[in-house]
């Protein structure tokens, strides 16, 4: 999927997506727990990347987080804007999050690298690693199933990937996994969250 069809497709979803999942209550208690956590423990700035309504990145700036959410759907921005007065959101893209070399302690991004063709995702990992300094972090939420494999997502054409894959990538891209959380759930898609920390030149 291009960065054109995901934008035209969330912006006409935009709102109904906003009143069902634009909450973190609306989320499973564990994920709560778990980016409330990894909020917790960063040490410096961080992106929320792909922010959708901004409801993460609201979340993660409530913990202490000096947090910025990022999407490159405008009236995202602008709901999480006027949702969230108190934090900070910008268009961008994954592709580039316009900020310097090695700048962030970490980078969310929860269900948004679910859209990106195969080909693209070490392409933004990578651009994860630019923006990452040696030990920061990075919490991936997505759907697990056979690596690169399309689905119909509700909103549009999204992908699976399995652990083994995304974390060959991870590690290819200069990150180490370092925490790996899977749950399957009747009638619900098998999810997966994972940590994975940037790695120094010497690894
Ligand atoms: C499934 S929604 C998740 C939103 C939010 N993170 C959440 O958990 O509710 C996917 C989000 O990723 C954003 N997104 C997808 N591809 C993107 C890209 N290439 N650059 C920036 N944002 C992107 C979409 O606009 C959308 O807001």
């Amino acid at each position: 999927m291009t960065d054109i069809m995901v934008q035209h497709a969330y912006a006409t979803r935009a709102a109904e997506y906003t009143a069902l999942l634009g909450t973190t209550d609306a989320a499973h208690e564990e994920d709560q727990r778990l980016i409330a956590g990894w909020g917790k423990s960063l040490r410096g700035p961080a992106i929320d990347a792909g922010c959708g309504p901004g409801h993460w990145t609201a979340l993660l700036a409530n913990h202490g987080a000096d947090v910025e959410g990022i999407d490159l759907v405008p009236l995202f921005i602008d709901k999480a804007r006027s949702r969230f007065p108190a934090t900070r959101f910008r268009m961008a893209t994954l592709r580039a999050l316009g900020v310097p070399d090695g700048r962030l302690a970490g980078i969310l991004a929860w269900y948004s690298l679910i859209h990106l063709s195969p080909a693209a995702l070490p392409l933004v990992l990578r651009e994860f690693a630019r923006c990452v300094k040696p030990e920061g972090s990075i919490l991936l939420g997505f759907f697990e199933g056979p690596a690169g494999e399309p689905f119909p997502h509700a909103v549009t054409t999204a992908y699976y990937w399995s652990v083994g894959a995304m974390s060959q990538h991870l590690l290819a891209t200069g990150f180490k996994v370092q925490e790996v959380h899977v749950r399957t759930e009747p009638e619900c898609r098998p999810h997966v969250a994972i940590i994975a920390v940037r790695t120094t030149p010497e690894g």
